[in-house]
């Protein structure tokens, strides 16, 4: 198991004071019931009451504490490489409304920043996206020529501004960064100024048509003609979103830099292993924060390597301090490297919304399709449904499923802060034996479609190697599709 430096949890979340919402005790019947208090719940939320709906918010943990607060919160256009991608395979017209609806996305944020007066650390940056290898400079200029054809503003330099050797970067200047955890706070804010309700600590754990949809979690329940399940990945949809997408993680760090920083902008690195680079400040001063490249969930039994690889690429490339925090995140590809939006069964689930796939790139793009839902149930024109259309064809294997990287045969080779999975019977227990040296034991069949989990160890979490479930060392539920927790069970090990 590899070391790092650093506290568990992330940068933006742990250290963001913000108004607390009661958990849903009552029966409430609404017009529109949003599932989920991230980017695009909030977004959509906001947007419905200012065209003047009525909107109930119910949030399984806090608000904007999870894939949205724990991110690296670029709002950008610069989604690595993508526009010539796109114009190649889905042409010149589905490439330009992507970037239409990113560049929307991008300006909505901003003036909900300013209208709102939300203290989101809200800071303009140049975007680049960098090469180690000057064969990859062709592509930047192809990148960087496709951008232009829909008004954004891009070139390709000779190396990036970073301190160590680059072979040319694809710059988008006026771009942005911000604090993500202040933003939704902010949003928030503004949603319940406007009149809408938020629950926090309230997991849905069913959804029901009874004429109309109703949510039901353990002390409440809303009854609405609209439902947005806004929550990464659908905890329930009429048309299964799970074999659509693939979830992937990635390690997040960061270290102490000194002032002046030793760097200015945004990075990301286009070829693979990916690393992605900005600054931040706190109470004490800057910060660099640092992504490493993607993995699958759950699909990797040693996490903490991950990290420890990390933070050696970061210290021989970069002058950094003292490690900070560390924390892992995660979201949703799609094969065509576009979210799913929209109503998944118009006929048969009228007024049931979905969003997830954001590829990584779900501040411009969450924005955006928060905006359209709140369009289509407000019956407005829009014109990015097809681009986003949750129905739209897939490849039958884009999604593959992964086992347990944490099986163990014999309780003892699981360490004092560590997991594994041991068959016992016909069963398989997810074992964690404590600092103390206790054993806790779960069942280990992830509670969405029963695939046994991985130890993460270094979040301490019991992860979902086929759609990305996110569990507690406890078992309760961090992130879905799962919605109940592993059940304790109790057995003589
Ligand atoms: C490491 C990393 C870095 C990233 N950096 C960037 C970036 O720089 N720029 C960019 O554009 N994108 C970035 N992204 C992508 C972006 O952060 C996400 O696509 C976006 O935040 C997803 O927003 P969301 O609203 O779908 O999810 P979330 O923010 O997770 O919101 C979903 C909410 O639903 C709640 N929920 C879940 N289940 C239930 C339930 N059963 N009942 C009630 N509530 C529930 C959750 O608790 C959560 O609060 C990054 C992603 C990762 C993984
Ligand atoms: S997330 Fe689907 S089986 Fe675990």
């Amino acid at each position: 198991m590899g070391r790092f430096s650093g506290k568990s949890g992330c940068c933006w979340t742990e250290q963001l004071e913000s108004a607390s919402y009661a958990p849903l005790h009552e029966v409430i019947e609404v017009e529109t019931v949003i599932v989920g208090a991230g980017i695009v719940g909030l977004t959509s939320a906001l947007k419905l009451l200012e065209a003047g709906r009525q909107v109930v918010v119910v949030e399984a943990l806090e608000v904007g504490k999870q894939v949205t607060g724990r991110s690296s919160a670029k709002i950008t256009t610069q989604h690595r490489l993508i526009y010539n991608e796109l114009i190649e395979n889905l042409g010149l017209e589905r490439a330009r409304e992507y970037a239409v609806a990113n560049l929307a996305g991008v300006e909505a944020i901003k003036s909900w920043i300013a209208e709102h007066e939300i203290a989101c650390e809200l800071e303009a940056k140049t975007a680049y996206a960098y090469t180690l290898n000057r064969s990859v400079r062709a592509h930047l200029e192809q990148e960087a020529a496709a951008a232009q054809k829909f008004g954004i503003t891009a070139d390709v330099v000779e190396w990036a501004p970073l301190p160590f050797r680059t072979a040319g970067a694809l710059r988008f200047p006026n771009q942005a960064q911000f604090n993500p955890a202040r933003y939704l706070d902010g949003l928030a804010r503004a949603v319940k100024a406007l009149g809408g309700r938020i629950y926090e600590n309230s997991r849905v754990r069913q959804i029901e048509n009874e004429g109309c949809w109703c949510v039901v979690t353990d002390s409440g329940k809303v009854q609405a003609r609209n439902i947005v399940v806004a929550t990464n990945i659908p905890i329930k949809s009429p048309v299964g979103m799970a074999n659509r997408t693939q979830p992937r993680s990635h390690a997040a760090m960061t270290f102490r830099i000194e002032d002046p920083p030793p760097i200015k902008d945004m990075f990301i690195s286009v070829e693979e292993p990916s690393h992605s680079l900005r600054i931040g400040r706190d109470r004490t001063g800057y910060f660099l924060l640092a992504l490493g490249p993607r993995f699958s969930t759950g699909q990797d039994g040693d996490v903490a390597a991950i990290f420890a690889e990390l933070e050696d690429w970061v210290r021989r490339n970069l002058p950094v301090g003292d490690g900070l925090w560390h924390w892992c995140n995660e979201d949703y590809d799609t094969a065509d490297r576009i979210p799913y939006a929209g109503q998944p069964d118009h006929e048969n689930a009228s007024g049931f919304y979905i969003a997830t796939g954001f590829n990584g790139w779900g501040i411009s793009n969450g924005t955006a399709v928060g905006m359209m839902i709140a369009d289509c149930i407000a019956g407005r024109p829009n014109s990015w449904l097809s681009l986003y259309d949750p129905l739209r064809p897939f490849p039958n294997d884009f999604h593959e499923s992964g086992k347990s990287q944490s099986t163990v045969s014999r309780v003892d080779q699981i360490g004092r802060g560590e997991g594994g999975v041991l068959c016992v019977g016909d069963h398989d227990i997810a074992v964690r034996r404590d600092l103390n040296g206790t054993l806790h034991t779960l069942s280990a069949a992830c509670t969405h479609k029963g695939c046994p989990v991985t130890w993460n160890n270094a979040d301490h979490t019991w992860d979902c190697p086929c759609h990305g479930s996110i569990f507690a060392a406890d078992g309760s539920v961090i992130h879905g599709p799962a919605r109940a927790p592993l059940p304790k069970v109790d057995v003589d090990l």
